[in-house]
């Protein structure tokens, strides 16, 4: 259940390092686990007009389900090395609620000194919005 952690872990912290972030300082990386086996990763990417900033999470993905995949397994968050526990916004545990697996998907947040934390998404959003059809695609 955890085999993906070190290398989720070891992908957000590199993704990290590409963090845009000139406004707020505060650098974050994500790795998600594809349901097809691939590794997506973002960064936080800010705008001079605030609120047009995108969270790490929601770049690695939007990129997962732009390049095909639409079900990821397993995400790892990295963020600052302060001692605190970086768990995912809330706005990013809806959107990871929307593009789960099913079973369980672990949350690792970690920071470059090598802590990581564990948690479920079951943990993180335990009622996330959903719409009554399921949201199945109209196409499909
Ligand atoms: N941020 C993320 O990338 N992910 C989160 O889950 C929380 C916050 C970013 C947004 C902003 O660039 C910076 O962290 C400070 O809020």
């Amino acid at each position: 259940m955890d085999e993906y952690r070190d290398l989720l872990v070891n992908k957000a912290l590199e993704a990290r390092e590409n963090a845009y972030c000139p406004y707020s300082g505060y650098s974050v990386g994500a790795a998600v686990m594809g349901e097809n086996g691939t590794v997506y990763t973002g960064c936080n990417v800010e705008n001079a007009s605030y609120g047009m900033t995108v969270c790490a999470e929601r770049v690695a993905l939007f990129k997962m389900v732009s390049e095909g995949c639409r079900k990821f397994t397993a995400i790892a968050v990295a963020t600052a090395d302060d001692g605190t526990d970086g768990v995912p916004c809330l706005a990013c545990r809806q959107v990871m609620s929307e593009l789960r697996a099913a079973g369980e998907v672990p949350v690792y947040d970690c920071d470059p000194s090598g802590r990581v934390f564990r948690h479920t998404l079951d943990e993180l959003a335990p009622l996330p919005f959903t719409l009554s059809d399921g949201g199945e695609d109209a196409d499909e």
